[in-house]
């Protein structure tokens, strides 16, 4: 079954989501995440800066991550995402006010991508994976590993089964695999969403070394109150030699 993007080509949804992330809270939702987790990663604390300096954002939407990525960190960025309609908003922006980084607006999904192995070193896929049933989530871990560059990180969130929203959709959703819901889920419309457990996480990433992987309460936003994985992971130099 393919991932589901439904919902997300809602002229609704793109509206409320692009308008509200303009709210100075829906956005702190997401900066004190980047701050933790992404600036000290960026400066190593030797007066060395890590380089990001290819970055993909998959599962984009309406660009917050791509723009915040090419505004302090990468000098390229990869918008990588299905939706005609966030596609559109997203080429609809001033890129001027973004210095003189590249962005590339790309309309496609995981999780089957034609770019190249090892093309990023740095992925941000914050809020997707969980609208998708575990073939499709198996095969997106997949082709996030393929992506990444030894050495290059990926930033992951995700629903966690800790999430209030996990006992709405038990009661009031459709269970059509274990830990996925159709419907139940407040204020979305109906999309496929997977609740995540941390061995479901550290078994689809495995290959990848964990730094970190916690529950995080998302404290403003859309989504305040909601439990969510917050991960990063490095990619290693030299792959794991089998035993
Ligand atoms: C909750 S939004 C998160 C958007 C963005 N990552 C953020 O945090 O602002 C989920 C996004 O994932 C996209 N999406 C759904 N299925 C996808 C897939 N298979 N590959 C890439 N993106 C997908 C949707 O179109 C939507 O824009």
């Amino acid at each position: 079954m393919a991932v589901t993007t439904k919902g997300w080509e809602d002229k609704g949804a793109v509206e409320k989501f692009t308008t509200r992330s303009q709210e100075p809270d829906f956005w702190s939702g997401v900066e004190p995440f980047i701050q933790k987790v992404l600036i000290p990663l960026y400066n190593t604390g030797k007066n060395e800066r890590r380089e990001f300096n290819r970055a993909l954002d998959a599962g984009a939407g309406w660009g917050r991550h791509s723009f915040y990525l090419l505004r302090k960190i990468s000098k390229e960025v990869v918008a990588l995402e299905p939706s005609e309609e966030f596609v559109k908003r997203m080429r609809e922006i001033d890129k001027k006010e973004y210095g003189g980084g590249s962005i590339e607006i790309i309309k496609g999904g995981l999780p089957k991508t034609s770019f190249k192995n090892g093309e990023f070193n740095l992925i941000v896929c914050w809020d997707v994976l969980a609208h998708g049933t575990m073939d499709k989530i198996k095969d997106s871990a997949e082709e996030l590993k393929r992506l990444l560059a030894p050495g290059g990180v990926l930033v992951l969130g995700t629903l966690s089964t800790n999430h209030k929203n996990f006992k709405i959709a038990r009661k009031k959703g459709k269970e059509i695999e274990k830990g996925t819901f159709v419907g139940g889920f407040e204020g979305e419309w109906g999309g496929t969403h997977h609740y995540f457990t941390r061995e479901e996480l550290e078994e689809l990433f495995k290959g990848l070394r964990i730094v970190r992987l916690e529950e995080e309460i998302r404290e403003t936003g859309y989504n305040k109150g909601g439990i969510h994985w917050a991960m990063y992971a490095e990619k290693p130099l030299k792959p794991k030699a089998l035993s």
